[in-house]
């Protein structure tokens, strides 16, 4: 049974996207694996995506693919947003970058700063990567400790000093073994492990970093009171406090911060922040970011790169974010309950015990029979029915990341999130027959 299922969905697969096919063999001529982010490639070959308009990207076939990976978060207007597509062409129009502060620069930093409580000042860089690598960076030169506490689960970007782990795996071959021996770790919402990592390691550690839930991680929410203590375990030992609001930004105006109340000492943004354009932020209290200041400091900490502020950036990000005001936020955050409330009914009525973990417009469906709240409950979830689910919503029109997670946009409607949950609903079907013979814990 299991065999048949994936069979016939990757059949419908090769049948319906075969240009990806000519185009993946063709890429891996040039580009190993045919994909230069790990996270494209799927097999049996990636998919080709030729443009994007709205809410929609289009295959080299001609198939029209509700996307609901948004650009793994970046982009929140959807594909060529008339205001951002406005702000870039004039951008490069007028000269794109200078090596000289702009006024683009400006306007978005005001703006960062105006609506996110825990920025003061904000730095720019050029991805989400170097943003926390910077935000580290600036903890360390602040307190004058080298170690860093990070929350298992946790997604920082892939520089070495967040990538590195004490367990040998894709992900962390090639980095030096040293790198581990400044890096703690604790479980994402264990308070108790965090308060007493914290008390052991005040003298030589210089921060926690979390994202304020875990995104790319499962988007697994923080219990109550977590946020809370992290904020205040670490006032107490002065450790500084860093949240990774790149990918959670998105679900307010202010970021988590705001919508729960935890103010960090320094918080990194990135993503939708851009407008779609590549991007970092790392920002703070004035009492940290002056280390950069010329006015505060004799000898400023070193902070340079060739694209930092990219002035075309900056004001597609404006132009982005400038709409992307509280009432804008509201709506997608709807959109995503209404996705939230379809799919549990939609889980009941398969008879499916099964999760979904949402916050405004993130949700990612968990083949696990019981509440994910940590990062090994996430990998609990069957990888076999992810990969079947993506591949078949892929045959059903909807263009998905691999493990679940579904990111909206702004110019969805109701009745495209409506669509969604019956394509979902359809897939739950289909897979059931191979759940009820392998993975018949998922059932009620
Ligand atoms: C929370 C978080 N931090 C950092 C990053 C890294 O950002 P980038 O891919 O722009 O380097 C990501 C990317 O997914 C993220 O979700």
């Amino acid at each position: 049974m299991s065999s048949q299922i994936e069979k016939k969905i990757i059949d419908a697969y090769q049948e319906k996207f075969p240009l990806s096919k000519v185009h993946h063999e063709r890429l891996i001529n040039y580009i190993p694996g045919g994909a230069t982010r790990s996270l494209s490639y799927f097999k049996p070959y990636p998919i080709h995506i030729s443009h994007g308009r709205g809410a929609y990207v289009y295959t080299h076939e001609g198939h029209a693919l509700l996307d609901v990976t948004n650009a793994y978060g970046a982009l929140v207007h959807g594909h060529g947003d008339p205001d951002v597509v406005k702000a870039v062409s004039q951008g490069i129009e007028n000269g794109s970058q200078y090596s000289s502060p702009t006024e683009g620069q400006y306007r978005l930093a005001r703006l960062l700063c105006e609506r996110i409580p825990g920025f003061d000042k904000v730095r720019f860089v050029n991805s989400g990567t170097e943003a926390t690598l910077f935000a580290m960076r600036t903890a360390r030169a602040v307190t004058g400790r080298d170690k860093i506490l990070k929350m298992t689960g946790g997604f920082h970007g892939t520089h070495d000093s967040v990538a590195a782990s004490t367990k040998k795996n894709v992900i962390t071959a090639g980095i030096p073994a040293g790198m581990t021996q400044d890096i703690l770790e604790v479980p994402f919402n264990d308070g108790d492990a965090l308060e007493r990592v914290v008390r052991e390691n005040a003298d030589t550690l210089a921060a926690v970093i979390m994202e304020p839930f875990l995104g790319a991680g499962g988007v697994v929410l923080p219990a109550p009171g977590f946020l809370e203590r992290a904020r205040q375990v670490t006032s107490d030992h002065n450790v500084l406090l860093i949240f990774d609001e790149i990918f959670s930004y998105r679900v307010d105006t202010g970021g988590c911060q705001r919508l729960f109340g935890v103010v960090p000492d320094l918080t990194c943004v990135g993503k939708v922040v851009g407008g779609g354009l590549p991007i970092g932020v790392f920002g703070g209290k004035d009492a940290y970011m002056n280390i950069f200041c010329h006015e505060h400091t004799k000898m400023p900490l070193y902070h340079s790169g060739t694209f930092n502020g990219y002035e075309t950036v900056m004001q597609a990000g404006f132009a982005a974010l400038s709409k992307f005001d509280d009432t804008a936020v509201a709506a997608i955050n709807m959109l995503g309950d209404r996705f939230q409330a379809g799919l549990l009914k939609s889980f009941r009525s398969n008879g499916l015990n099964i999760q979904s973990n949402q916050i405004g417009s993130l949700l990612n469906l968990h083949f696990v029979n019981h509440k994910t709240t940590t990062a090994a409950h996430v990998q609990e979830s069957v990888e076999e029915l992810h990969s079947l689910m993506h591949l078949s919503l892929l045959n059903k029109g909807v263009f998905t990341i691999p493990r679940g997670l579904f990111i909206l946009s702004t110019v969805m409607s109701e009745s495209e999130i409506d669509g969604l949950v019956d394509k979902i609903d359809d897939t739950l079907k289909e897979l059931l027959p191979l759940i009820e013979e392998k993975y018949n814990h998922l059932l009620l």
